[in-house]
């Protein structure tokens, strides 16, 4: 009988894409993938490190997989962040794991499933990728039938202070734009209606050969790759995540020359204080961040903006705290993603104080979401009886009637209709405003 694996991503789009490219490698091994931990032969958790609570979260569902499948004790290996940096030190700390598979290894799960079943006890890969590997996924793997994540670049060089990113992900690595640009030709073909360029910086892209871009203007390689990817007439392209530094002005003017690069930009600032963002060491001040916005903002389309904020980080005064409360009102976010600091072992940050009390983070963390719904309240209210471009993507779970997707600028907007609807871009007229989606009416 085909052994039965079972995948459970947690985490980033980066992990989404990880977790398709490990199951098709998978499959095309002889593996059958379900959707059960309960019944599976192998569980593997991909995993997440950028807090604590989510590497916490690991060995919670170690012991929930254990116990709901008592009777038949798969194989549970860790794969993801965690495995990346904890290594053989996950073995000591739960004795059920005996796979643990580092960020590079996705495409040798099959042989590391193989030694298992040959009588080894664990099994440990956190070797980097091999040469020849591509970033191969089958349809049938995708999270959905529409919307595509494809990654441009892996890793990360920037090492800004608190971020665990660079050492569970390491170096920056550039997928070259012929793959990419025959992986969306190949999206099209199949009738998907959106991508999303993914990577933990997409604007520092730099592929080692500039092949498939040198017919392409543009002012950095990620530039030229934007116009090389909207050429291929994919009906709508999104990106993230943009780093400030980076950013350069002609991606906006990249997005006003092609109307299929969608209208949303995610740029996270992490602070508004000059003095927390040298500590942050995220290479902007408030000014220069302050500078790309009012690129963005001046574009002919309104472009949609978000970002993250940490709050509390070591050392952040209430003085701190306030000028990132004056920068969020001044840049007007449509969505902000905020998070309270969690150290981080082995970052630069893990050796300043850990100053702000747990009370002060939360305090702060809460004032900052009031601001911010009520610039969301405004910016959402101002889509009343405007008509957004919807691509739908199911079924909304709130209510049977209604249907859920998203708008070019990245909005969640739910709308009365029929199952069958989905893969369809419509017009939606928007009749209500909510916090974080939008209601509307389909247009005839
Ligand atoms: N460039 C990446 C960032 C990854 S982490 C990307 O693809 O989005 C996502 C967000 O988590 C960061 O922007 C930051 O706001 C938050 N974050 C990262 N490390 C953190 C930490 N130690 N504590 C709290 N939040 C953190
Ligand atoms: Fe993390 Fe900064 Fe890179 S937030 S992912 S180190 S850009």
């Amino acid at each position: 009988m085909e052994t039965r694996v079972y995948i459970e991503t947690h985490g980033c789009q980066m992990n989404v894409a990880d977790t398709e490219r490990a199951a098709t490698g998978l499959r095309k091994a002889g593996y059958q993938i379900t959707e059960s931990a309960d019944t599976a032969d192998v569980v593997l958790l991909n995993t997440c490190s950028v807090r604590e609570r989510a590497e916490r979260k690991v060995f919670t569902r170690v012991g929930e997989i254990r116990h709901n499948a008592e009777a038949h004790k798969p194989v549970i290996g860790v794969m993801g962040c965690v495995a990346q940096l904890e290594g053989e030190a996950i073995f000591d700390n739960a004795a059920s794991i005996q796979m643990v598979i580092g960020t590079r290894a996705t495409d040798r799960i099959a042989s590391l499933i193989e030694r298992i079943k040959d009588g080894e006890r664990t099994v440990i890969d956190l070797a980097e990728r091999q040469d020849g590997e591509n970033w191969d996924v089958s349809p049938v793997e995708r999270h959905s039938p529409h919307v595509a994540f494809v990654p441009i670049i892996e890793g990360c060089n920037k090492f800004c202070s608190f971020c665990i990113v660079p050492y569970s992900r390491g170096r920056e690595n550039s997928r070259p734009a012929v793959e990419i640009v025959k992986e969306v030709q190949r999206l099209i073909q199949l009738g998907y209606k959106e991508i999303h360029l993914i990577g933990q910086n997409v604007n520092s892209y730099r592929p080692r050969s500039s092949e498939g871009l040198k017919s392409f203007s543009g002012a950095t390689p990620f530039c030229k790759l934007v116009r090389a990817v909207a050429e291929t007439g994919m009906p709508r392209i999104k990106f993230t995540t943009s780093f400030p530094r980076d950013f350069h002005p002609d991606i906006v003017a990249a997005i006003e020359e092609y109307s299929n690069l969608c209208d949303w930009i995610h740029l996270p600032v992490q602070s508004g204080s000059d003095r927390i963002l040298r500590l942050m060491r995220r290479g902007h001040n408030a000014a220069s961040y302050l500078e790309k916005i009012s690129v963005i903002k001046r574009a002919s389309r309104r472009l949609s903006l978000t970002s993250d904020i940490i709050v509390g980080f070591p050392g952040e005064t209430e003085r701190d705290f306030e000028d990132t409360l004056a920068l969020v009102r001044e840049c007007q976010y449509d969505g902000l993603y905020i998070f309270k600091y969690s150290q981080r072992p082995g970052t630069p940050a893990a050796k300043f104080d850990d100053t702000v009390s747990v009370a002060e983070k939360k305090a702060r963390f809460l004032e900052l979401e009031t601001v911010q719904r009520e610039i969301q309240n405004r910016i959402y209210r101002n889509y009343l009886g405007k008509s957004l471009s919807v691509l739908v993507e199911g079924r909304s779970t709130r209510s049977e009637s209604d249907m859920t997707g998203h708008s070019t600028c990245h909005k969640v907007m739910n709308f009365r209709g029929e199952p069958g609807l989905e893969g369809q871009i419509l017009n939606v007229a928007v009749t209500e405003a909510k916090t974080n989606s939008l209601y509307g009416e389909l247009l005839g």
